[in-house]
């Protein structure tokens, strides 16, 4: 065997373990974060902003597999969220991807509702397919139209019927998360305050009305 052939076939050895060795330390990590728990506490939540923003809404990983999240958020004909995915559009409300087999009628998804305030956050209600946000609305109900092909994740196009809070007012609750300190508003988000918590009041009354005849 000439030098260079032997130099070569020792490069490509080389280069074929290496890719042997990062499959198995991948494939490791992958079943790292699969098996391990994912443990939720109140102290799971903070300022919305510290999370990676994709398009309107916050992502992150609670088991470090913040790629994997990012991946499945940005892939065209949607995937199945990794374990320990968290998302969230407003403060107060949250999914969280638990552990394989955890709840599969809800794509093992746990739903949280949170109490916020500058002292951080506190769970309200957590669960499956029983919690209710503010409103009386069923997470679980809301967005098992996004099930077979975004993992439940609506968003604006994923089949689910369309909420009354629109992006900018999303946008404005994200800036004006209590738990990040000082609110980072932006021009209009004022404007789209005030409508979110007249449309609030508006809804109140009428839970109200419908209490009472
Ligand atoms: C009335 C129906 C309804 C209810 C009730 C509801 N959601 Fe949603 N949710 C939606 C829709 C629709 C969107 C997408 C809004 C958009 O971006 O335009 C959404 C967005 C979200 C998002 C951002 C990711 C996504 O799916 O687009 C999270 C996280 C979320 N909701 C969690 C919750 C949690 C937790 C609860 C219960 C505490 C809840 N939701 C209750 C309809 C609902």
């Amino acid at each position: 065997m000439t030098i260079r052939a032997t130099l070569f076939t020792t490069a490509t050895a080389s280069l074929m373990l290496l890719s042997i060795t990062s499959a198995a330390v991948l494939s490791q990590t992958v079943q790292a974060s699969e098996n391990t728990a994912v443990v939720i506490d109140q102290q799971s939540f903070s300022c919305i902003r510290d999370m990676t923003p994709v398009r309107h809404f916050y992502v992150d990983n609670l088991l470090g597999n913040l790629d994997g999240t990012l991946a499945v958020a940005n892939a065209p004909e949607g995937a199945k969220y990794p374990t320990g995915t968290v998302i969230q559009l407003v403060p107060t409300e949250v999914m969280v991807k638990r552990e394989p087999g955890t709840s599969p009628a809800t794509g093992d998804w746990e739903f949280f509702e949170l109490e916020v305030d500058e002292q951080g956050s506190t769970i309200a209600k957590r669960g499956f397919t029983d919690v209710n946000n503010r409103f009386g609305g069923n997470c679980f109900a809301c967005h098992l139209p996004a099930r077979d092909k975004w993992d439940f994740v609506c968003e604006s196009d994923h089949g689910c019927e369309p909420i009354p809070i629109d992006h900018s007012m999303t946008g404005a609750l994200q800036r004006s998360d209590p738990r990040c300190g000082e609110p980072a508003l932006e021009s209009g988000d004022s404007m789209a305050l005030f409508k979110l918590k007249a449309m609030v009041t508006i809804g109140a009354v009428m839970q109200w009305f419908k209490d009472i005849f």
